[in-house]
């Protein structure tokens, strides 16, 4: 009883933060993401009935005490469904280094689902999947499919679950990571989404996420930097500004990311086509055309406090593989 899978990070054009169900993972907005070639997670899960427990190793190494029990809560919602009891060895490999700044987990868990769902013979179509691989992580919903996907919130198990806008060849984008700071974030996301009901700002921001997303529906599927650009940026700032004001405040920001972010609006106002958006960490993703990539990241490369850029486009959702 073995498979494995392979998935993509992801980056959001427009970003989850904020819950209304912590233990189902139901975030308060609609998100729009990009799933990534050159940031992925590959597992393989293979289910025995003489194993007394789960087994976790991540990158050859065994795994931590929390993330092997976050990995086996994981596991329950599989099992239960396929009806059996049986545990789980899981060897998962990242290509991206881990702590390099770019979030795993939604690749993790993406993968992880889809691995453990083949070892059981569970036949989930893609809103299954995404459905319990949310349960995991959140933005791990959108990892299932890949290219470009919206995430709708929905108000229940059932109705939240992302689904594909266009396939990762309608439009090539590159997400340029430009890598400032490498620790480990102080505060997880999961703390984060549940402060953001601590902002005064998290009304307006999610008013201005519901202008932003048909926007950046319409962008994507015109293959309008230009369209996409300024809504990224303006959805980023805002996520940034309800972390910011949340009690306690989270400042995930490091003085070089706001650096490279008035960088990005002088090469902007000299004529390169590229804007930023920024995740729950300092690290600034740099989106341009593919086109523009090698001058985005020439000029990236002349800054001295950038430590290790990453280069990535659109890739694939899910991919079952032969186990190794
Ligand atoms: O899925 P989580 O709990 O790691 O949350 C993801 C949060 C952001 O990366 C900041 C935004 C997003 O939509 O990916």
């Amino acid at each position: 009883m073995r498979a494995q899978a392979d998935a993509g990070a992801n980056i959001a054009f427009i970003k989850y933060w904020g819950v209304r169900d912590e233990a189902l993972n139901l975030p308060l907005n609609d998100s729009i993401s990009m799933t990534l070639d050159a940031a992925r997670t590959t597992t393989a899960v293979e289910f025995s009935p003489r194993l007394a427990d789960d087994v976790l190793t991540i990158n050859d190494k065994p795994a931590s005490e929390a993330a092997l029990r976050r990995v086996s809560r994981h596991l329950d919602l599989v099992r239960e469904r396929a009806g059996v009891t049986w545990r789980a060895r899981v060897r998962s490999r990242n290509t991206f280094p881990m702590g390099a700044g770019v979030a795993s987990s939604a690749a993790a868990f993406a993968a992880l689902t889809a691995a453990a769902a083949a070892a059981l013979r569970l036949e989930l179509d893609g809103a299954e999947l995404s459905r319990l691989a949310r349960r995991g992580s959140g933005s791990a919903a959108r990892s299932v499919y890949g290219g470009y996907v919206w995430w709708h919130a929905g108000t229940d198990d059932t109705s939240s679950f992302a689904e594909l806008l266009a396939p990762p060849e309608h439009w090539d984008v590159r997400d340029v990571v430009a890598v400032v700071a490498t620790a480990e974030k102080a505060v997880s996301s999961a703390e984060g989404h549940r402060l953001a009901h601590t902002s005064p700002f998290l009304r307006a921001r999610l008013a201005q996420t519901q202008r932003l997303l048909p926007c950046v529906r319409e962008a994507v599927l015109r293959r309008e930097l230009a369209l996409l650009g300024p809504c990224i940026e303006a959805d980023a700032l805002a996520m940034h500004f309800v972390m910011m004001s949340s009690r306690p405040p989270l400042f995930y920001w490091a003085p070089e990311t706001l650096a490279l972010i008035k960088a990005v609006h002088l090469w902007r106002e000299a004529g390169l086509a590229v804007y930023f958006t920024i995740d729950a960490g300092p690290n600034v993703h740099l989106i341009c055309e593919a086109a523009d990539v090698e001058q985005v990241i020439a000029r990236v490369q002349a800054l001295e406090y950038v430590r290790e850029i990453i280069v990535a486009g659109p890739g694939p959702g899910i991919v079952l593989q032969e186990p190794a």
